[in-house]
């Protein structure tokens, strides 16, 4: 069965209204937009029945999703005729909460004429989107035949667990691609970071004769944000006017996030205030790019008028506001911003406390900045350590840094960190002769200092090596 690639008018009377129904009774939202959005390409969507085969599968995704599983799996058990529409619908709810234990028992129950290429791509579908990929792999390979959207699944499946060669090869083996395998494979390497190889399948793609969409277009455009290329962000932006690309608000969101990250704010602020829905992320993306380039009076303005709105801000919000105040040095603003979590029902995590570590003791409180640690929930990590440790040195506090340095040397592994960082605060605070001591020990203790190395990196904290006794080293930047 072939359900979408070559889509024609004659698909639109037979196979294809059978197979949106399905997606909408089998709540799988992402294959019936995709097919949605072949449809409307392949100019079938006035076909009167085709657009109420959507109609019925967006309403039914929708409904499914709250649905109570276990009495849902009650009336299953119960009902004498099962389909395979009920039989799929089984196995993608189940594995949908997480239990693909039960859903591949449902699998393995379907009668054999009911378990066709949907109930496979499901139960494969379902290891995938729960990260199981041993288990997806194992079925996908034995899957009689497969459809474009199991292909797609194990893409992302990979990619999810950061496994990018293995997508890769998934893609590669695809015999007939479509542009939905190629969204896949963009995004997928946009969202591990490899923005080159992403960028690098953008261009095979169109050398391919595909021509790009909305989703497409968002996956280079978060490349072009995460390389910081405003050239090549310019370049997309171009060609999604040029394309009449539907600028729907991940296209939207891409840009405001690409031209904020490249530090074009002036264009950032243009599109941000012209949408009418800001969805979180939008706004979370403004705020960060005013905060980073040093507009930090105005990111926190951004972020009251956020509060105003319809949209409540969120953790993400929170940690991009917290560090517009470190960088503004704006402490108590911070202190507030810090106490309104609360108000939302967010909890802090490590992140949150170690801006305010930095942004307390940035400003020299570092008194306030200890009770934040030893009072936070959780263990706090070494980069929230490093944030108060270079805040003692900036202020020469060395009491404050051997308080500290005894917490961390209670954890065996950072004896060596401890004296180097603790001759550096004694060497910004001029006790020139005790870091000299300090220096002396780590090196009677075998501490090696790797040859051809100038620094060695503990968590965010760089540590420097200089000729001589003394060693600096930087916190590195708080960047969100
Ligand atoms: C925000 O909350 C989500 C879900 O509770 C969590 O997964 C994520 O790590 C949090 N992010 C930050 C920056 O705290
Ligand atoms: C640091 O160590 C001291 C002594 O072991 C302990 O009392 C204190 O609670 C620790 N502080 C933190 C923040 O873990
Ligand atoms: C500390 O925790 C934060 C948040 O989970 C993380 O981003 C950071 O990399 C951690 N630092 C270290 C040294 O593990």
């Amino acid at each position: 069965m072939v359900y979408t690639q070559n889509l024609t008018k004659r698909t639109s009377h037979g196979i294809l209204p059978l197979f949106l129904k399905a997606c909408g009774s089998l709540a799988l939202l992402p294959l019936g937009v995709c097919l949605h959005g072949e449809c409307v390409k392949a100019g079938l969507i006035h076909e009167v029945l085709v657009g109420t085969s959507f109609v019925s599968m967006y309403c039914k995704c929708g409904c499914l999703m709250n649905g109570d599983m276990e009495r849902a799996l009650v009336l299953f058990e119960r009902s004498p005729e099962k389909t395979l529409v009920t039989w799929a619908t089984m196995i993608d709810g189940v594995a949908r909460i997480g239990d693909t234990v039960s859903a591949r028992q449902l699998f393995d129950r379907t009668p054999d004429e009911l378990r066709t290429v949907v109930t496979w791509t499901v139960m494969v579908h379902g290891y995938a989107a729960n990260g199981e990929m041993d288990e997806a792999r194992e079925m996908f390979e034995r899957m009689p035949c497969r459809s474009f959207f199991v292909w797609s699944s194990m893409i992302s499946g990979y990619f999810k667990k950061g496994e990018a060669k293995e997508a890769r090869a998934i893609f590669d083996r695809i015999p007939e691609r479509n542009l939905v395998n190629w969204n896949a494979l963009i995004a997928g390497y946009a969202q591990i970071g490899s923005c080159e190889e992403a960028l690098d399948a953008f261009r095979q793609m169109q050398m391919d004769g595909f021509e790009p969409d909305e989703f497409t277009m968002a996956s280079v455009l978060s490349a072009c944000s995460q390389l910081g290329s405003l050239e090549m962000g310019k370049k997309i932006h171009d060609m999604i006017n040029r394309k009449r690309i539907n600028m729907n608000h991940f296209v939207l969101n891409g840009l405001v996030d690409m031209y904020a990250k490249c530090g074009d704010l002036e264009r950032a602020k243009t599109i941000f205030h012209g949408m009418k829905n800001k969805n979180v992320v939008c706004w979370n993306a403004m705020i960060s790019g005013l905060a980073t380039h040093g507009q930090c009076e105005e990111a926190l303005a951004l972020f009251d008028r956020m509060e105003e709105s319809e949209k409540k801000p969120n953790n993400v919000t929170f940690l991009v506001a917290l560090s517009a105040c470190t960088h503004g040095g704006f402490v108590n603003r911070g202190l507030d911003i810090f106490k309104k979590m609360e108000k939302y029902n967010l909890v802090a995590g490590v992140e949150h406390y170690g801006c305010l570590v930095d942004l307390l003791g940035r400003a020299g409180r570092l008194n306030e900045a200890y009770n934040v640690i030893k009072s936070m929930p959780g263990s706090p990590n070494r980069s929230v350590w490093g944030a108060l440790l270079g805040a003692c040195k900036i202020h020469g506090d060395d009491k404050m840094a051997d308080r500290i340095l005894s917490n961390l040397s209670s954890n065996a592994e950072n004896d060596d960190v401890k004296y180097v960082v603790l001759s550096n605060v004694y060497a910004a605070s001029e006790k020139w002769e005790e870091a000299e001591r300090m220096w002396r020990v780590m090196a009677e203790n075998g501490m090696r200092k790797i040859p051809g190395c100038s620094s060695i990196m503990v968590g965010d904290l760089e540590l420097r090596f200089h000729s001589g006794a003394t060693t600096e080293y930087k916190a590195c930047e708080n960047l969100v």
